[in-house]
């Protein structure tokens, strides 16, 4: 839909959107969240966003919430997907998504599938509008499924008014919701592998709300689930938790040991993912508990592995581990216990 006036005040925004659409031409996948109030110009920004999405042959979807509209599940999504003149997604497929409300999660997954198929096939642009008014599938959807579809050349746009989703788009009791939801339906899906992965985003949540008992309790079930079962990632997702609640209540011991449980000190291990997950607290566990050898070691593993080229936080946190490192230097006796802990 063309505007008659043209689109004033808004270079910065204009700008940053073609950024993002040129990307998703070259590959690359991005969310945007426009947030303001009533008459700030949400729609009209992402109605210029589709004009020239459009313009550059990426295909468009919109979904706009309705006040007190939210009659069917993923109403707002589905109709930023399914509807349109020339639909994101194939609506015959519609007829073969599960529907049922206890099925929530699988939709999405198949959602997702379908998005990665017609996302390899040309990047897209999602726009989400008034999600302030959104049921809340769509706002768990808008949650998982731009992190899960990262990697493809999709640009979510959501736009929403500061009152009412805002606040809950981030909300630690929704998430904790939603991986309780994800658990009991790998449970009762008969999808164990699919659990520790709900536990392990649980077990991450409480470590971020200072909740350690729960932290205990559910790394405790992780790993005594994946020992006998040889399920490494499991055992280390467990770790990563366990190291990162440590960590925030400064028990910079334990935290140095569940990080060296995951790549020992000196080591970035090869094929292990959570190694890239606890660099740094490795180094800072090291620094704050007198291993000063150890930190720097570490930091050169990191500098051997290149990691500053692998993305701009992985660059980031090797820096800031340097830092740390050398801001140990004469601080504390090796292996003694630390004496700069604060
Ligand atoms: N940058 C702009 N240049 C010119 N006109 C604009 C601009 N931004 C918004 N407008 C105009 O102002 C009016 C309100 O903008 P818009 O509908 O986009 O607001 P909104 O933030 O989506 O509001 P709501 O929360 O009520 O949906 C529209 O007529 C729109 O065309
Ligand atoms: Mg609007």
């Amino acid at each position: 839909m063309s505007e008659s006036s043209p689109l004033r005040g808004r270079d910065g925004e204009s700008a940053l959107i073609g950024r993002l659409l040129s990307a998703a031409a070259r590959g690359e996948g991005s969310i945007l969240v426009i947030e303001g109030p009533a008459g700030f110009g949400k729609t009209r920004l992402l109605r210029s966003a589709v004009e020239r999405a459009a313009a550059a042959g990426i295909r468009t979807g919109w979904g706009g919430a309705e006040d007190g509209g939210q009659a069917a599940a993923l109403m707002t999504l589905m109709s930023a997907l399914f509807t349109g003149p020339e639909p994101l997604l194939d609506r015959a497929k519609l007829r073969e998504l599960p529907s049922a409300p206890e099925q929530r999660f699988w939709l999405v997954q198949e959602l997702a599938e379908l998005l990665e198929a017609a996302a390899l096939a040309s990047p897209l642009l999602i726009c989400l509008d008034d999600l302030q008014w959104a049921d809340p599938g769509t706002l768990a959807a808008v949650r998982s499924l731009p992190e899960q579809l990262a990697d493809l050349p999709i640009v979510w746009m959501v736009a929403l008014r500061p009152e009412g989703a805002a606040g809950h788009l981030l909300a630690v009791d929704d998430a904790q919701r939603l991986a309780g939801e994800c658990l009991e339906a790998a449970q009762a899906h008969g999808y164990p592998l699919r659990a520790w992965m709900a536990q392990e985003l649980q077990a991450l949540l409480a470590a971020a709300c200072g909740d350690h008992d729960a932290v205990r309790e559910l790394t405790g079930q992780m790993i005594r689930w994946a020992l006998p079962r040889g399920i490494v990632q499991a055992r280390l997702a467990a770790h990563h938790a366990s190291s990162l609640a440590a960590l925030g209540r400064g028990d910079f011991e334990e935290a140095y040991q569940e990080a060296a449980a995951i790549s020992p000190p000196g080591i970035l291990a090869s094929h292990v993912p959570y190694a890239l997950r606890v660099p740094m607290d490795l180094v800072e566990a090291a620094v704050r508990t007198g291993r000063h050898r150890e930190a720097i070691a570490h930091v050169a593993a990191m500098r051997q592995a290149d990691l500053t080229r692998m993305s701009p936080r992985l660059a980031m946190l090797t820096s800031a581990s340097a830092a740390l490192a050398a801001s140990s230097r004469g601080l504390a006796s090796p292996h003694g216990p630390c004496s700069a802990t604060s």
